[in-house]
C-alpha cells in the first residue's frame, strides 16, 4: 500500500482555505493509502508564538483533523515534536541543502521581507519539511498550491541524498486538488486566504459561527459586471466564490453557472453562505465534542508511537548512509 503524508501548522484556527485546499481531501485518501497526518509544531515556532496559545492550537488542530473525518483507526495522527526523528533528519537534510536554493523559496521571501529579525529556522524550514515527508517513505503528499515549491525542493533533496549516499528515500509526488488549490482572500482576490491576514473579514475560519460566515460572505468583494461566471483572469473574485461554492455544495462550477444565470450577486452570496455553513456545521459540532475529551490524548499517544516506529527505521538507515555514529565491534 502506498504512503501518504501531509502536515498543517498549528498557528491559529484554520481557514476555509486550509480546509478546502488540504484537510477536506485527506479523509478521502484513508481507505486507499497508509496515511500519516502531522501537526507540525516545530515549523510553527520558526516565527514567534505565544507558549500557551501554541499548546492550545496544537490540541485544537488535532480535534479539527478528526472532526474533518480523519479516522485514527485508519490513519496515524501525531505531533511533530513528539517524534524526535523529524528534527534529527531535518538537520541532516540541512546539510544537503544549499543556502541559495533556500533563499529562493517564495514563502521565505514573503515571511522575511521587511522584517528586521528573521530566525535562521525560517530559512531552514524546507529541509525540515523534507524530513517530515521522507521519514515515512512517502509516495504522495496532498497539499494546496502554495506548498508546490517546497515539494519540488523535497524531491530535489531526496534525489541528491540518494545519489550522494545511498538510495534510502522514496521520491514523493505532490497531489494538488483541481478545484480549491488556492482559495483567495475575500477582500482581495489576488492574495491567498490566510489566517495571518490581520483583517478577519478576508478569511472564513473553520470555527466561525454561521452569522459571522454570512456577514463575511455578504461583504466579500465581487466586480461591477453582475454576472456569475468562472473566469480567473477577468473575474477573479467571483471565480473564487464559485470554487468555494462548488467544493462546499458538491455541485460543479458549470452547474452553478447555469443555476445562477441571470441572477445577481445578492441571492448567489446568500446561497453560498448557506452552503459554507452547511459544510462546516458537522465539522464544528464534532470539534466541540472532541476538544475537551481525553479521547484526543489517547489518539495522539498512539499516533506518536506508530510514527516513531516507522520514522526511526528510516532515520537509522540515513545516519548509516551518511556515516554518523560509530561502527560497533
Ligand atoms: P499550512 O499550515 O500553511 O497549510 C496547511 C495546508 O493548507 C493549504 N492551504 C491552502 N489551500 C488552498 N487555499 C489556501 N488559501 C490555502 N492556505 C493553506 C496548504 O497548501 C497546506 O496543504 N509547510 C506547510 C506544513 C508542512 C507540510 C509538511 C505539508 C510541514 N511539513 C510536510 C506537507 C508535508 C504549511 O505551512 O502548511
Amino acid at each position: 500500500m502506498q504512503t501518504v503524508f501531509s502536515g498543517i501548522q498549528p498557528s491559529g484556527t484554520l481557514t476555509l482555505g486550509n480546509y478546502l485546499g488540504a484537510l477536506k481531501h485527506f479523509a478521502d485518501m484513508q481507505n486507499d493509502y497508509d496515511c500519516f497526518f502531522c501537526i507540525v509544531d516545530q515549523h510553527a515556532i520558526t516565527v514567534p508564538q505565544e507558549r500557551l496559545k501554541l499548546r492550545e492550537n496544537i490540541r485544537s488542530l488535532a480535534a479539527l483533523y478528526i472532526a474533518s473525518g480523519i479516522d485514527p483507526n485508519k490513519s496515524t495522527l501525531f505531533i511533530q515534536s513528539e517524534v524526535p526523528a523529524h528534527a534529527q533528519l531535518g538537520w541532516m537534510m540541512q546539510c544537503v541543502s544549499y543556502i541559495g536554493e533556500l533563499e529562493r523559496m517564495t514563502q521565505f521571501k514573503d515571511k522575511s521581507s521587511g522584517k528586521e529579525a528573521v530566525s535562521a529556522a525560517l530559512l531552514t524550514y524546507p529541509p525540515l519539511m523534507a524530513a517530515d515527508i521522507l521519514l515515512y517513505q512517502t509516495d504522495i503528499v496532498p497539499v494546496g498550491e502554495d506548498q508546490k515549491q517546497h515539494l519540488e525542493l523535497t524531491r530535489n533533496l531526496a534525489e541528491r541524498f540518494n545519489a550522494k549516499y545511498n538510495d534510502i528515500f522514496t521520491v514523493p509526488d505532490v497531489r494538488i486538488p483541481k478545484v480549491g488549490a488556492r482559495i483567495m482572500s475575500l477582500n482581495d482576490p489576488h492574495k491567498k486566504m490566510s489566517k495571518s491576514n490581520p483583517n478577519a473579514k478576508s478569511y472564513i475560519s473553520m470555527l466561525d459561527e454561521p452569522k459571522t460566515i454570512a456577514k463575511k460572505i455578504k461583504s466579500a468583494v465581487t466586480d461591477s459586471e453582475g454576472t456569475i461566471r468562472f473566469d480567473r483572469e477577468e473575474k477573479p473574485a467571483v471565480s473564487n466564490l464559485l470554487s468555494i461554492f462548488s467544493l462546499c455544495s458538491g455541485k460543479s462550477v458549470t452547474e452553478l453557472e447555469q443555476l445562477y444565470e441571470g441572477s445577481g450577486y445578492g441571492p448567489f452570496k446568500a446561497d453560498l453562505a448557506d452552503a459554507v455553513i452547511e459544510a462546516l456545521q458537522p465539522v464544528q459540532t464534532r470539534y466541540y465534542e472532541l476538544i475537551e475529551s481525553a479521547e484526543l490524548d489517547a489518539i495522539l499517544d498512539k499516533g506518536a508511537d506508530k510514527a516513531n516506529r516507522k520514522a526511526q527505521k528510516t532515520l537509522v538507515k540515513a545516519e548509516r548512509a551518511m556515516g554518523l555514529g560509530r561502527k560497533r565491534r
